[in-house]
C-alpha cells in the first residue's frame, strides 16, 4: 500500500495511507498522541505504582520508532532500564525514516543518534541501543505472537479497528494477556465499546481514561493478580 509523510497537528510527522485514510498516529499530533497514550498514561503510572528500575515492553506495531522513542526519553529521565520488544510486519523504509522530524520536533541531540541505531538495529535479535535500552525488533504478524509473561507494559498501537477489525479481537487480546506478566498493563489510543468488551471477555481489568487532543477517552486495560 501506498504511504506517504505527513505533517500532524503539533508540527511532529507521521505516515498516512491514502488507500485508507489512516495514519500511523494522530493527525491532531503525533508527538503528543505518543506521550499522552504510551508514556503519560502507560510508563509512568506503571512506574509509579510498580517501583521497577528495569520495565519490559511490547509494541503492537513498531512503524516509525515515535513510541521507542520517547519510552527512552523518559526511561532515560527516570534512570529506568527499558527492554523493548517492536513487533512490526510492514517495516518503514529507511528513505521514509529519513523524512520523519521527530528528533527535530524533540529539539534533543542525544535522540539522532538513538532514532538512527534503533531504525539500523538488526531484526530478530536483542541489541543494546544505549547503556539502558536494550530493543528486539521481530518482523512478524501480530497474529503469531505466543509469548507468556514477558512484559510488564504492551503498547497497543495497531492500526484502527475501521480499517483492521480483526486485531481488536479477543483473540488478539487474549495473546496480549498471556503476554503480559500479573499486574502488567496495557494501553491504547481506542475506546470503541467493542474493544472495551473484547478486552473485560479476555479477563482484563478496563479503565477509560482521557484521551490525547482530539480524542475523548482511552483505554487502560490491567492484568490484576488473582488473590
Ligand atoms: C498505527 S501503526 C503503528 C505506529 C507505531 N507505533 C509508530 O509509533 O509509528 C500500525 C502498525 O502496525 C503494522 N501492522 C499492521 N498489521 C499488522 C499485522 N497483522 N502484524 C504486524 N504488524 C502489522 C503496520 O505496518 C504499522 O506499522
Amino acid at each position: 500500500m501506498k504511504r506517504e509523510i505527513i505533517i500532524t497537528g503539533d508540527g511532529s510527522s507521521t505516515i498516512h495511507i491514502p488507500e485508507w485514510n489512516e495514519q500511523y498516529h494522530s493527525k491532531h499530533g503525533a508527538l503528543q498522541e505518543a506521550k499522552h497514550v504510551f508514556i503519560n498514561s502507560g510508563l509512568i503510572p506503571y512506574f509509579n505504582e510498580n517501583k521497577k528500575t528495569e520495565i519490559s515492553i511490547l509494541e503492537i506495531g513498531f512503524g516509525t520508532g515515535l513510541n521507542a522513542l520517547v519510552t527512552w526519553e523518559e526511561a532515560s529521565a527516570q534512570n529506568i532500564e527499558i527492554n523493548y520488544t517492536g513487533v512490526e510486519a510492514y517495516p518503514v523504509a529507511t528513505e521514509e525514516v529519513e523524512k520523519l522530524n521527530f528528533v527535530e520536533v524533540l529539539n534533543d541531540q542525544k535522540a539522532e543518534s538513538f532514532f538512527k541505531a534503533i531504525h539500523t538495529s538488526e531484526w530478530e535479535k536483542e541489541i543494546k541501543i544505549t547503556e539502558k535500552f536494550n530493543l528486539k525488533k521481530q518482523k512478524k504478524f501480530f497474529q503469531e505472537i505466543e509469548d507468556h509473561e514477558l512484559y510488564d507494559l504492551v503498547y497497543f498501537d495497531a492500526f484502527g479497528a475501521r480499517v483492521q477489525p480483526e486485531l481488536w479481537s479477543v483473540e488478539i487480546f487474549k495473546k496480549m494477556y498471556e503476554a503480559l506478566k500479573y499486574n502488567g498493563v496495557l494501553v491504547t489510543y481506542a475506546a470503541k465499546g467493542s474493544v472495551r468488551r473484547a478486552m473485560l471477555e479476555v479477563g482484563f481489568i478496563v479503565e477509560r481514561l482521557p484521551g490525547p487532543p482530539g480524542k475523548r477517552e482511552m483505554l487502560r486495560a490491567t492484568k490484576k493478580i488473582v488473590a
